[in-house]
C-alpha cells in the first residue's frame, strides 16, 4: 500500500479515506446502552477494549477469542474503500454495544451526548504516546512517512498527526467529564495496579464479578497474553497494512519508554511546550 498524506475533517487531520463516508459518522445514532471507549491513539485502546469485552462476557475468554477485537469493539469512524465502515458494522450489532473512537470531543456524533451514554476515556502521558505513535506510523502504512524520530516529534507537538493535538484531545475530554458519565482512566495507573483499575471499570459498568472471574480477566488482558493472542495483537491484519516486522503493534507495553528515545534537549523543549499547551487545565498525568 501507498503511504498517504492525511486529510482533514472539520479542521482535524485524519486519514483521507475516512472522508468519503463522514456523513454517516455525523449522523450516527447512539443507543442509550452503548458504551463508548474513547482515547487518543496509542493510549491503551486495545487494552481497555479487551478488558471491557471480557467484563461484558463474564470472563469467558473463549467468547472473546471467537472474533478479532475490531469486530467485537468496532471502530466507529473507520471507513476504507471496499470495506464495511465502522458505523455500518455497528448498525448490525445487537445491544449492548461497545463502541471505539479516537475522536476529539467536538467531532463526536451528538447522539452520544443526547443519549447520555456511559463513556470510558483512557489517557496516556504525551511522551510515551509520541514514542508509541512514531512506531505505529512506521509499521502501519495508512500513515504518512513519519521521517526521523526528531521530525516526528515536531509533527506530534504541532498536532499535525492523525486525530490532531494530543493536548487538545485530553483537555477536551477532561472538561466533558464534569457533565457526562465518563470514567477517566490513565494508562500509567492501569500499569501500576491493573486490578484496582479493572475493578473501577467493573463498578462503573454496574457489574459484580466473582474474584475468580476478575483474576481471569486480569490474566487474559496482561500485555504478555494480549501480545500472543491473535484476536488482539493485530497480526491478523495484512502485511501491506501493518508490518509487524518493522515494529509489532504490541510493542513494549510499558510506562516511561520515552526515556529511551528523548534526548535531553528534546525533553527540555517538550516540557516547555507542554506547559504552554496545558496552561489553565487541571489535567495531570504521570510521566
Ligand atoms: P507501546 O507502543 O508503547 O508498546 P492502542 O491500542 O491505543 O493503539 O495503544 C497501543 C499501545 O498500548 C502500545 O504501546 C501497546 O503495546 C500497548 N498495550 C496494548 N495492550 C497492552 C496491555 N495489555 N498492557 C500494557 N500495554 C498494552
Amino acid at each position: 500500500a501507498q503511504r498517504q498524506e492525511l486529510g482533514s475533517i472539520h479542521g482535524i487531520p485524519l486519514y483521507s479515506y475516512f472522508v468519503e463516508k463522514w456523513a454517516q459518522v455525523d449522523a450516527f445514532q447512539a443507543r442509550p446502552d452503548d458504551l463508548l471507549i474513547s482515547t487518543y491513539p496509542k493510549s491503551g485502546t486495545t487494552w481497555i477494549s479487551e478488558i471491557v469485552d471480557m467484563i461484558y462476557n463474564d470472563g469467558d475468554e473463549e467468547k472473546c477469542k471467537r472474533d478479532a477485537i475490531f469486530n467485537r469493539v468496532p471502530f466507529m469512524e473507520m471507513s476504507c474503500p471496499g470495506l464495511i465502515s465502522g458505523t455500518e458494522q455497528l448498525a448490525t450489532l445487537p445491544s449492548a454495544r461497545i463502541v471505539k473512537t479516537h475522536l476529539p470531543v467536538q467531532l463526536l456524533p451528538v447522539s452520544f451526548w443526547e443519549q447520555d451514554c456511559k463513556m470510558i476515556y483512557v489517557a496516556r502521558n504525551a511522551k510515551d504516546v509520541a514514542v508509541s505513535y512514531y512506531h505505529f506510523y512506521l509499521m502501519a502504512k495508512m500513515h504518512p512517512d513519519p521521517g526521523t524520530w526528531n521530525e516526528f516529534l515536531q509533527t506530534f507537538m504541532a498536532g499535525e498527526v492523525a486525530y490532531g493535538s494530543w493536548y487538545d484531545h485530553v483537555k477536551g475530554w477532561w472538561e466533558k467529564k464534569k457533565d457526562y458519565r465518563i470514567l477517566f482512566l490513565f494508562y500509567e495507573d492501569m500499569k501500576e495496579d491493573p486490578k484496582r483499575e479493572t475493578e473501577k471499570v467493573i463498578k462503573f459498568l454496574g457489574k459484580e464479578l466473582k474474584k475468580e472471574v476478575v483474576d481471569k480477566i486480569l490474566h487474559h488482558t496482561s500485555f504478555q497474553e494480549m501480545k500472543k493472542n491473535p484476536t488482539t495483537n493485530y497480526e491478523m491484519m495484512p502485511t501491506w497494512a501493518m508490518d509487524h516486522s518493522v515494529s509489532p503493534f504490541m510493542r513494549k507495553g510499558m510506562s516511561g519508554d520515552w526515556k529511551n528515545f528523548f534526548t535531553v534537549a528534546q525533553n527540555e523543549i517538550f516540557d516547555a511546550h507542554y506547559e504552554e499547551q496545558m496552561k489553565g487545565s487541571t489535567f495531570r498525568c504521570q510521566m
